[in-house]
């Protein structure tokens, strides 16, 4: 971090033109700001991303946008609908530009769902995992039709809550582990996870 705030990344996985997903992530950024957090909104509708191509010619605006966004974080917010309870495809393949700037950042996670969005938190979790990435132990779900009003105003206060929470404790934790692993980076000994990252 260039500054001493803690830098909290949102991605938002709807391409949804009234997503409640968005709401919500909006609320939580806002909640965590309030710990003293700076705040980067990443709302994938207003980004045109390609289907991930490995062998593709890299360096378009988009992806220099989410890899500069990535590499900015202390941490993020992964923030999907329950689509068939998988994560969106527009997450995954977000996700799958973004695997090397995980290491050291805490990830926390909301899901819009008519259910509880278990499984879909727990695909992002899995390829947070996969990439190196802390996991907050529980997330943040709410049913968009129920929990929201027309208007797109929240009107459930447990939700808020959770989000307020999930805000206050990525802020806290996320600093931690993040300050933690930017110092063993710069350390030299070799047994930690850290070392791999000089
Ligand atoms: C393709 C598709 C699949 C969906 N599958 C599920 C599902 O399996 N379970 C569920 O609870 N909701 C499902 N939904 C409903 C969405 O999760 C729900 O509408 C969500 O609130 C949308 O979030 P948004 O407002 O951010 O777009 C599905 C919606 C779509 C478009």
């Amino acid at each position: 971090m260039a500054d001493d705030r803690f830098h909290l990344l949102g991605v938002s996985g709807s391409l949804r033109e009234k997503s409640r997903t968005a709401l919500a992530l909006r609320l939580l950024l806002d909640f965590a700001e309030e710990h003293g957090a700076e705040t980067r909104m990443l709302d994938l509708r207003t980004i045109e991303l390609p289907l991930y191509r490995p062998d593709g010619p890299g360096g378009s605006a988009a992806e220099l946008r989410l890899g500069a966004d990535m590499k900015w974080a202390s941490g993020v917010v992964l923030a999907s609908p329950d689509y068939h309870g998988s994560m969106s495809g527009t997450m995954k393949n977000f996700l799958d530009y973004n695997w090397e700037e995980c290491a050291g950042k805490v990830f926390g996670y909301v899901c819009s769902s008519h259910e509880k969005g278990l499984t879909v938190m727990d695909q992002m979790r899995t390829v947070v995992r996969q990439c190196y990435g802390w996991s907050m132990p529980y997330g943040v779900s709410f049913d968009g039709r129920a929990d929201f009003d027309s208007e797109g105003k929240l009107k459930n206060e447990k939700v808020e809550a959770r989000l307020r929470m999930m805000a206050h404790d990525l802020v806290i934790y996320g600093a931690l582990i993040h300050q933690q692993f930017l110092s063993d980076v710069a350390g030299s000994d070799a047994r930690t996870f850290a070392a791999a990252y000089r």
